[in-house]
């Protein structure tokens, strides 16, 4: 079965992509590079065997979708990552996010809903929660006011397929809402690579640990958290991988219970900054030289997930711990420097 990857030469698109080919699909990858490598096509092929099909255009450009979806009829699902992910650049740059993020949402869709029947994966994120006042979250837990244009995108996207499934009985779709995603494909072959400055945690910690960053800013120390720093839930991003999987084949057997399904991807342990500190310590053998700063503004106290219902349901259950996590995109970290 041929299945589209937008964003698939990405982080989790890339390891979601692997996943699926040793499930045997046929993919096609979109991308237009913007955040990411050609390279990253021979490392999905050096660890599956099987190099993807890709077409690069930007999904920006309506036609272009329109096009695509003609030439690939048989497209039998999508799973939907591609989109602009920098919460900073998205104050700075909303129109950019609600076009990548939004407008090319509709485009897909609208080609979707032409279709006798077609199955949609697509990207949130743990952010519509907010500050939620119970852990862990669960799928029930109001959505909160977003606190960038970002997390208005995925709240909003949502929403706009929420609202297209229900006018659409033959579109069946899901929405995976994901918590902290870390670490790389055990072989070595494809991990994440950010562009410039990381905006994220364990980037900076591994990049701080081979030298590319002189310091990591640890912001703030006086949450009321056991040891005062932030809580996130991280999870392997090949146990993330493989719940995509899970979720298509739930759409693709009919086994879904109503048209638009929401679930939490996590682990379901939160883990404070301190102890992804201490895991990479661990794991690396390396000390790290690390500062407590201020409190960053728009952060959450802390979040992570109740996992039952992907559990139960989707029968997935993330498996790695935070170690091998760490572990990994340690490894990673040391294979692309090594490179450059
Ligand atoms: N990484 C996280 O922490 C995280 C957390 C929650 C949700 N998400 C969501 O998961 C998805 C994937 O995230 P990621 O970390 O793999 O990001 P990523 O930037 O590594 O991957 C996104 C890919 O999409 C491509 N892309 C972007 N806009 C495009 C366009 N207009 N046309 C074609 N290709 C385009 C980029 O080149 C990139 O390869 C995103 O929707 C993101 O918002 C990520």
């Amino acid at each position: 079965m041929k299945i589209l990857v937008t964003g698939g030469l990405g982080f989790i698109g890339s390891h979601t992509v692997v996943e699926l080919q040793n499930e045997g699909f046929e993919v096609v990858i979109v991308d237009n590079l913007s955040n990411s490598s050609i390279n990253v096509l021979d490392g999905i092929e050096a660890i599956t065997g099987k190099r993807p099909i890709f077409e690069e255009f930007d999904l920006r450009h309506k036609p272009k979708v329109q096009d695509f979806f003609q030439k690939h009829a048989d497209i039998a699902g999508v799973i939907h990552f591609a989109a602009s992910k920098a919460v900073g650049e998205s104050v700075a740059e909303p129109l950019l996010y609600y076009e990548n993020n939004l407008g090319v949402l509709v485009y897909i869709l609208q080609e979707l809903k032409k279709k006798e029947g077609a199955n949609f994966i697509f990207s949130s994120s743990c952010t519509v929660y907010g500050q939620a006042d119970q852990m862990p979250i669960t799928e029930a837990a109001p959505v909160k006011p977003a606190e960038s244009p970002y997390g208005n995108t995925k709240q909003v996207g949502e929403e706009i397929i929420r609202d297209t499934c229900k006018v659409n009985p033959e579109l069946k779709a899901i929405a995976l809402r994901y918590f902290n995603p870390i670490g790389a494909h055990p072989s070595g072959k494809i991990g994440e690579l950010p562009i410039g400055v990381p905006q994220n945690l364990v980037p900076f910690i591994t990049q701080t640990g081979v030298g590319l960053r002189e310091q990591l800013s640890v912001f703030g120390d006086d949450y009321p958290t056991e040891d005062g720093t932030c809580i996130r839930d991280y999870i392997h991003v090949v146990d993330l991988a493989k719940a995509h999987v899970a979720a298509l084949q739930r759409l693709l057997e009919d086994k879904n219970e109503s048209n638009y399904e929401v679930f939490n991807l996590g682990t379901g342990k939160g883990s404070s900054v301190l102890e992804v500190i201490h895991s990479f310590e661990r794991v690396s053998g390396e000390k790290l030289n690390y500062k407590i700063v201020g409190r960053r503004p728009g952060d959450v106290i802390q979040a992570y997930a109740d996992t039952q219902k992907a559990n139960k349901v989707l029968g997935w259950k993330a498996k790695s711990s935070l170690d091998d996590a760490m572990k990994s995109a340690w490894e990673w970290e040391k294979i692309v420097r090594s490179s450059n």
